[in-house]
């Protein structure tokens, strides 16, 4: 059992990237406040991260990056505006994302890759182990990821990351894991790690879902991590050295996930993401899945 002074509470969300697969929506606004139904992306993220118990939470973030630090802090003006008018659900929605977290701040500077990201955290989060959640991945709110990550890694010790089973078709969008059973039915052990291989060079068809708890011994690693694919420093590549030397700082395991969860990086799954949490919302539900079953009916 860890002591209460090591439980793991912080979190980190590189959120450097530019978006480009959401051009023009994103030429002046950052990817991440897309809003998903009635908000922006990222807040379902550090919702995520603050329902597993992670309430410090750190984004790398970027240039063009100031609405994210916006959306997270008091918009003092507008909670006046709506205090005046006596709308308290409002009020309420408003406030809901700055008293969410505690919320930090630093900058990529250069954007060297998801690796070079994570060591950015490293200031912070000092020699404790952490989450990452990358703000892509949305995960279903009422299918616990993270929680059971944390768990594991306080169980099994080093390091933890996400696993799910995909179309082999599709590997190459994501880093694969070679991995066998442990006692533990959703655990797995991570013996290799490989960023994006081709459907060829898979060994597996378990990939990398954006969720990570990571031993502090990773900063050092990936310190030392050359550039990989595209030319970057890849988180993948790091877990890799990782598993393969556990006396570098412990196992890596996996979590096998098998709820839901969107890539809100994808056009097409960004849609599908908005009208699957729409349909299921109390308020907006009822009308919006009669108005579907009609269009799909008549239109389709
Ligand atoms: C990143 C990681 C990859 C992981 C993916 C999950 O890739 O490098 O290993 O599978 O996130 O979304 P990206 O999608 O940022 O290119």
């Amino acid at each position: 059992m860890t002591s209460s002074r090591n439980r793991i509470s912080k979190a980190v969300i590189p959120a450097a990237g530019l978006g480009t697969r959401f051009l023009p929506a994103t030429k002046a606004t950052p990817k991440e406040m897309l809003p998903v139904v009635d908000k922006p992306a990222i807040q379902y993220v550090v919702e995520e991260a603050v329902t597993a118990g992670l309430s410090d939470v750190l984004m790398i973030t970027g240039r063009n990056k100031r609405p994210l630090e916006d959306h997270f802090d008091r918009n003092y003006e507008l909670e006046e505006v709506l205090r005046t008018k006596g709308d308290a659900a409002k009020l309420t929605r408003v406030q809901e994302s700055s008293d969410l977290a505690t919320m930090h701040y630093v900058r990529q500077g250069d954007p060297r890759g998801l690796g070079h990201a994570v060591l950015c955290a490293e200031p912070h989060v000092g020699d404790q182990p952490f989450a990452v959640l990358l703000g892509d991945d949305l995960i279903d709110p009422r299918d616990p990821l993270l929680a059971r990550m944390t768990a594991v890694q306080e169980e099994y010790g080093g390091s933890v990351i996400a696993l799910m089973e995909v179309d082999p078709e599709t590997i190459h969008l994501y880093g694969c894991a070679a991995a066998s059973p442990t006692g533990d039915d959703d655990v797995v052990n991570v013996a290799d790690l490989v960023e994006k291989p081709t459907a060829a060079e898979a060994p597996s068809n378990l990939a990398i879902i954006g969720r990570y708890v990571l031993d502090p011994a990773v900063f050092e690693v990936l310190r030392k991590t050359t550039p990989g694919r595209g030319g970057e420093i890849q988180l993948t590549d790091a877990l890799q050295a990782l598993a393969s030397d556990p006396s570098l700082g412990g196992p890596v395991h996996g979590v096998v996930f098998r709820g839901r969860r969107y890539d809100t990086g994808d056009r097409g799954d960004y849609l599908r993401a908005i009208v699957r949490l729409a349909c299921e919302r109390e308020d907006l539900g009822p009308d919006f899945r009669e108005w579907l079953r009609e269009y799909v009916s008549k239109e389709m």
